[in-house]
């Protein structure tokens, strides 16, 4: 599969090694995934270079910035060096910056290693940096030449990530329509552990939620407008994360039961679709709504501090936002919604 100029693989990594020659590659990845990483190279890779970063968020920082570009200095990282981020998002996320500005862009191949990461971050090219409290503030776009996805390593994640994962892949399914969402109906019945889901469950799930982003990307790689679909549940998500630090995935999947809500009370969305989306939500662990995000995280929800931070969004424009409202299952579209209208959704 390709998306611009980025080829989506399905295998294992040492597969795929001639992508990756050893007098070229860095290796970037987080202390907690080095080992298993170091055993899925080739052999004849034990010389292979390697940076490593701290786990999870805390390696989008600039001090780890800063460090990854001291350390490709120290390897002598030329023009045609190959970066390759094997990792969750926030690695590929780092990853993708330092690619991006090392000697003005270099070669970046992602070796996603959360169901997040394969369906989601590895894919369209953002990366980002946080800054402070704020993230993603410093970033560019800086496509991936090769996605290597291999779901064995789906086997090492816990249910939460998982279904942290799974939240955006029901979002990208709400976005493609009736089929789509019905593989997820299939599973949410099955009330199986998601670890338990399979391999080839797995793989058929990861290429189908590609697709659909990456038909988002390619009608709109720099996010102008019809990119913005993919936000459907952030907008009330970023808020819920930031107050309940739930999981990204989590938060969202709580957003898209709020952005529901509202879509309801336009009369865009009926009841019964509402309904089922939040039986797929909740039968996967997640919570539907935002008052089940916050008692998941056992934190009081404060409706004002939730539209406070929702005011602060940078894609606010005076009293609106632009706001991802469902019409039905396949029919997701962006449109102006006032801050007094995203009130009303909030309980009282
Ligand atoms: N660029 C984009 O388009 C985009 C899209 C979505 C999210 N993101 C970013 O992605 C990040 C979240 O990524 P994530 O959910 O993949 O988590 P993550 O990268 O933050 O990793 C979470 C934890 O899982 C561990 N981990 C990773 N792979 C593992 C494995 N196979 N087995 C066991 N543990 C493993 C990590 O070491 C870390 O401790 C956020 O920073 C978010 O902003 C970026």
């Amino acid at each position: 599969m390709r998306a611009s100029t980025s080829t989506i693989h399905f295998g294992t990594l040492s597969e795929f090694s001639e992508l990756m020659p050893p007098d070229k590659s860095v290796f970037v990845t987080s202390a907690s995934l080095r080992k298993k990483a170091s055993v899925r190279l080739p052999k004849g890779s034990e010389d292979a270079r390697w940076i490593e970063v701290p786990d999870g968020e805390s390696c989008k920082t600039f001090p780890v910035l800063e460090s990854v570009y001291h350390a490709l200095l120290s390897f002598d990282a030329d023009p045609d060096t190959v970066l390759v981020a094997i990792g969750g998002g926030s690695v590929s996320d780092l990853a993708g910056f330092v690619a991006h500005t090392w000697k003005r862009g270099i070669e970046l191949i992602i070796v996603p290693t959360t169901l997040l990461s394969m369906i989601d971050a590895s894919v369209g090219g953002k990366n980002a940096i946080d800054l402070g409290n704020a993230k993603n503030v410093v970033g560019s776009f800086h496509l991936p030449t090769h996605i290597i996805c291999d779901v064995d390593w789906l086997s090492s994640l816990s249910e939460k990530d998982l279904a942290a994962g799974m939240a955006e892949a029901i979002k990208h399914a709400v976005l493609d329509g009736e089929e789509h969402f019905r593989f997820f109906e299939r599973i949410a019945d099955a009330q199986v552990p998601l670890s338990a889901l399979g391999g080839k469950t797995f793989e058929a799930l990861i290429r189908r939620s590609q697709e659909v982003k990456l038909r988002y990307v390619e009608a709109d790689l720099y996010d102008s407008r019809v990119r913005h679909a993919l936000n459907y549940g952030h907008t009330f998500g970023h808020a819920i994360e930031l107050l309940t630090g739930l999981p990204h995935g989590y938060a969202v999947a709580a957003g898209m039961g709020a952005a529901n809500a509202l879509a309801m009370s336009r009369k865009a969305l009926d009841h019964a679709t509402v309904a089922r989306i939040a039986r797929v939500l909740r039968h996967l662990g997640l919570p539907s709504d935002i008052p089940e995000a916050f008692a998941m995280a056992g934190r009081t929800l404060e409706p004002e501090t939730l539209l406070g931070l929702i005011r602060s969004d940078k894609k606010r424009r005076r009293n609106e936002v632009d706001f991802v409202v469902p019409h039905g299952i396949g029919d997701v579209r962006v449109e102006a919604v006032c801050l007094d209208e995203l009130a009303k959704v909030l309980p009282r």
